[in-house]
């Protein structure tokens, strides 16, 4: 085979770089949110967290350490307790979000989870509170909530700086029955 000018000046070109795509550009989703739609143009790399409460007005979900270790930050994703600083919004596309402000809505009864933790008095500066009680609901869904053991063990995730923690066990106990019950 014999290379023709053409090919031989190919092969020596030095590469042209293409233009890198700007990672920042904002990219629409849609995330499903306590039943409703919201359209969204966001960075790919933006957490579940950051979305919720920067971009959808959700401040009740709660940044605490925002690395996976506090567990303030617990929304369920599909029923299942999920970290939303540990997870990109994009994760959540096509899956169901609840967040605490999606448990009951305005001038309606409190979730049960809710009114334990008021009636037990579970918490003080109540920061961690919105992230306890939806590891707690999904503590009951789970079936780890039949005993104190298994509710101190299953709910260890949720750091509480105030050290609410005995009330906070008596609150999921509470509650458990009449979650598994509704
Ligand atoms: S803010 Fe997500 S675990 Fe602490
Ligand atoms: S009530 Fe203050 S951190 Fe839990």
């Amino acid at each position: 085979m014999t290379l023709t000018l053409l090919d031989s000046a190919r092969a020596e070109a030095p590469a042209v770089p293409l233009p890198a795509a700007d990672p920042r550009a904002p990219v629409p989703m849609s995330l499903r949110v306590n039943g409703r739609d919201h359209q969204l143009a966001l960075d790919i790399r933006t957490s579940l967290l950051d979305a919720l409460r920067e971009h959808m007005g959700l401040t009740g979900t709660k940044k605490g350490c925002d690395h996976g270790q506090c567990g303030a930050c617990t929304v369920l994703v599909d029923g299942k307790r999920t970290l939303s600083c540990l997870s990109l919004a994009a994760m959540a596309e096509g899956r169901d979000v609840t967040t605490i402000e999606g448990l009951s809505a305005p001038g309606a009864a409190l979730h049960p989870m809710q009114q334990a933790f008021i009636d037990h008095d579970a918490f003080q500066c109540g920061y961690c509170t919105p992230g306890q009680i939806m590891s707690a609901i999904a503590c009951v869904h789970e079936g780890h909530a039949e005993n104190e053991a298994q509710v101190r063990e299953y709910m260890s995730g949720n750091l509480c700086r105030c050290a609410a923690y005995p009330n906070i066990v008596d609150a999921v106990l509470d509650a458990a029955p009449k979650i598994k019950g509704a």
